[in-house]
């Protein structure tokens, strides 16, 4: 597919009462949350991971390596979704809550009509039984993306099902000391 990302429909939502104004007489600040909502295309990938170096390095205060980190973790997210959870045509919805200098939030939201539908509590177990396995047991290629790389990398990491027979896959990561730049 050749093109640029235009079907892309980025939309940022500043918190209510976070006008300029407020904004500059306010000691904290708000969050800040951004939803981009992708086809069930790999080719939107790449669009994405540029978006989450940006607004990693930009808007977060965690530091250039947590940025790489991020990357990944968008990159087994959205690809599971986009494999297991949204059939072509439907679409992935990827909400990111950045509060500077305290923490990341990333949900990523599937419609469950992929070819291989798994509940929220069936993920949440699956992750469970493989976190407790020595990784270097692991002789497949493929089986590492939530329970190794994403469980390792953020603090949080939940399974919800949504009322429309999707997936929302949540993970937090909290900027601790020694993660900023
Ligand atoms: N969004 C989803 N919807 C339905 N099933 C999912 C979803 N995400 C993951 N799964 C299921 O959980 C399994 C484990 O996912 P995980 O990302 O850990 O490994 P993988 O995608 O199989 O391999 P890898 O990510 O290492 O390439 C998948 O094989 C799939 O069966
Ligand atoms: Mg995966």
């Amino acid at each position: 597919m050749e093109g640029t990302l235009q079907p892309i429909d980025l939309t940022t939502v500043v918190a209510p009462g976070d006008t300029v104004a407020s904004k500059s007489n306010s000691m904290a600040e708000a969050p800040i949350k951004i939803t981009i909502t992708i086809p069930t295309n790999a080719y939107f990938m790449s669009g994405l991971r540029d978006f989450t170096m940006n607004l990693v390095r930009n808007m977060t205060g965690f530091s250039e390596q947590w940025a790489y980190r991020f990357q990944s973790v968008i990159d087994e997210l959205v690809n599971n979704a986009i494999e297991f959870g949204s059939a072509p045509g439907k679409d992935v919805k990827i909400t990111f809550i950045s509060q500077r200098g305290k923490s990341i939030d990333i949900s990523v939201e599937d419609t469950g009509t992929g070819p291989s539908k798994k509940s929220a509590e069936e993920l949440a177990k699956l992750v469970e039984d493989r976190r407790h396995v020595n990784p270097l047991q692991i002789t497949s290629i493929r089986g590492r993306g939530l329970a190794q790389i994403v469980a390792n990398w953020t603090d949080v990491l939940e399974f919800k099902n949504t009322p429309e027979g999707g997936l929302v896959v949540h993970v937090i990561k909290h900027l601790e000391a020694g993660e900023q730049l």
